[in-house]
């Protein structure tokens, strides 16, 4: 049975480990919020790059087969750095995503959403162009949908997620995109209200991509149901909270590390 070792900045990364298990439910996790630095999506890429080797570390040590960086920043600029240390095979969610959706669009109008640091890195315009060389990208930082996530505040109906989804996604609606990839963790979990202001875009999330290419690796492993560890560098209290707003199921325990 494989085992799998899943980090992110904090919770979101759940997201990405929901995706994984809906494709494959017999898979072992270990996942690593490091809850003590989040977010990383507003620190430099030095910093997120010596914050995703520690997790790494902490990860390679639990006889793990396979690690998947679910956070879009830290794939957007880590990966080099954590293929070159780690003995274990590293995928990250940027270019399955890209993958994805040069596949998915129409025309090659492609936008997409991300942290700050994920959209400054230029990561997922490089590997769209490099995917679709005809592509048009538009690309636009949304910081604001990730502390909405945390809170739960994604109905699309309420006013003020409606307005901040419109204000972020204007200048997407009128570059006329087909496909939009949600380049982030947290994303996911708006995807009714950003489905609502673009309704004719077709959205791409990188955890379902991600999900499909650890599927192809690994292939199918019938079974048991998978175990499933969760390690935080912060107490667990806040990440217990709000994991199953991500993960679709209740965690009851984290244990807590230092990376
Ligand atoms: N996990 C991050 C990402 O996907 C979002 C939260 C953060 O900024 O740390 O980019």
């Amino acid at each position: 049975m494989s085992r799998i070792g899943i980090f992110d900045s904090g919770v979101g990364g759940l997201t990405v480990q929901r995706a994984i298990l809906e494709a494959l439910p017999s898979v072992d996790t270990v996942y690593l919020g490091d809850t003590a630095r989040v977010p990383y999506g507003t620190k430099s890429a030095d910093t997120v790059t010596q914050y995703s080797l520690r997790n790494a570390r902490v990860l390679a040590r639990h006889g793990i087969d396979l690690l998947v960086v679910a956070c879009n920043t830290a794939s957007a600029v880590a990966l080099p750095a954590l293929r070159a240390e780690l003995a274990v095979p590293v995928l990250g969610v940027v270019e399955p995503g890209a993958r994805a959706a040069a596949r998915a669009s129409r025309g090659g109008r492609i936008g997409v959403i991300g942290t700050q640091g994920t959209i400054s890195s230029g990561a997922y315009q490089a590997a769209l162009r490099a995917a679709r060389p005809d592509a048009e990208v538009v690309a636009r930082a949304c910081p604001l949908f990730v502390p909405l996530a945390e809170e739960g505040w994604t109905d699309p109906d309420d006013p003020v997620v409606r307005g901040a989804v419109a204000r972020y996604l204007a200048p997407l609606h009128d570059a006329r995109i087909d496909t939009l990839v949600l380049g982030c963790t947290h994303y996911p979990l708006l995807r009714a209200a950003i489905a609502r202001e673009l309704p004719e875009v077709a959205l791409v999330d990188s955890a379902d991509a991600i999900a499909a290419e650890v599927r192809a690796r690994i292939g199918e492993e019938n079974g048991r149901e998978g175990a499933h560890a969760f390690l935080v560098t912060d107490t667990p209290e806040r990440f217990l909270a709000v994991a199953g707003l991500f993960l679709g199921r209740t965690v009851t325990s984290a244990e807590h590390v230092d990376v």
